[in-house]
């Protein structure tokens, strides 16, 4: 079967994928709050999730954040689906906060799959490009793309792979987690080499392990060097591992800042004691920590692909 060589589509500047090959490790935690995060600087920002599962850290769906485009929903991964499947620029759901526009992932996301196939023998590897072609009339609005990535499946992560030019790669300490990166090492290089050769690696971080074993991370950095490459930067922010905040602030559809910032005004243990309050009135205090090690992954991920833009 004979197919067009593929166009190349230079990325936009700042558009970043967070991906690992392993699921779980905190993919889509990272990339909701890089996306907030440069929208509170000021940035315009794009966040897109490529994941067929939708697990809504903004509260868009929950809480009916930001303003839907006209015509049938975007939601759960419909808008994703159809801009690929009618070949048309992505529609996303505007200001779900100041300057954050959204392109929901969910279910409809995995059906991808079988377009994709079903277009691949006139395409060829083209089809990669996808989202890329999607996203390329409507970039220039952003200043700054962030991508949510699927686990464990290839043709989701190439297609955010190729339409991006900055990739994060997060990891936990367990073994596990260190063998998925071969996945995302695999199509990071056969993205880039037949797709999208601005891609690169921006960094690998430590992502939800106690942020005093030292010891522990010295020896999971020297497995990411392995598994990513001796010259891959590894960033020194490790988020702990902080369970109930982060499952809570989730719940409620609000990224660690937001959460963190109720903490004054929460119901205290002693009123749940007294039956004044439910425990899910409580905000924990372990917000504080999660709160400042996520903005301070952020300052660092930013810088490291600002001064890699720079070089
Ligand atoms: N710092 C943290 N400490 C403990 N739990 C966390 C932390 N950050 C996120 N979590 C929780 O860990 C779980 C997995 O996180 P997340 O969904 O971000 O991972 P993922 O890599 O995107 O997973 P998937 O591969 O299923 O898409 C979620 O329940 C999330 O709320
Ligand atoms: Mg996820």
């Amino acid at each position: 079967m004979l197919s067009d060589a593929a166009d190349v589509i230079e990325p936009p500047q700042n558009a970043t994928v967070i991906a690992t090959g392993k699921g779980g490790v905190g993919k889509s935690t990272i990339a909701a709050h890089k996306a907030a995060y440069h929208a509170a600087q000021g940035e315009r920002t794009l966040f897109i999730c490529v994941t067929s599962q939708d697990d809504d850290d903004l509260g868009i769906e929950r809480f009916h954040r930001g303003t839907h485009p006209d015509g049938p929903s975007v939601l759960n991964g419909q808008g994703l689906y159809r801009a690929i499947r009618d070949r048309k620029p992505l529609l996303p759901i505007r200001e779900v906060r100041p300057n954050l526009d959204v392109v929901p992932g969910g279910e409809a996301v995995g059906e991808l799959l079988t377009l994709l196939f079903a277009r691949l023998p006139l395409e060829g590897v083209g089809v990669v490009l996808s989202l890329a072609r999607a996203l390329a009339p409507i970039a220039p609005w952003y200043d700054q793309i962030v991508f949510d990535s699927a686990p464990e499946q290839d043709s989701l992560e190439q297609l955010a792979l190729a339409a991006a030019r900055w990739l994060i790669v997060p990891t936990r300490s367990d073994n596990t987690s260190i063998r998925g990166m071969r996945r995302i090492a695999r199509n990071y290089k056969l993205v880039r080499r037949d797709l999208n050769p601005h891609l690169w690696v921006a960094g690998a971080c430590l992502y939800g392990s106690n942020p005093t074993a030292t010891q522990l991370h010295a020896e999971v950095r020297d497995d990411v060097l392995k598994e990513l490459g001796a010259n891959t930067p590894i960033l020194t922010t490790v988020v702990g591992y902080r369970e109930m905040p982060a499952v809570n602030a989730r719940k409620k559809g609000l990224t660690f800042g937001e959460y963190a910032a109720l903490l004054p005004a929460s119901a205290k243990s002693y009123d749940v004691a007294a039956g004044r309050a439910k425990r899910a009135d409580v905000v924990p205090e372990s917000i504080l920590p999660l709160a400042d090690e996520m903005d301070r992954l952020n300052r660092e991920i930013d810088g490291h692909c600002r001064r890699a833009s720079a070089s």
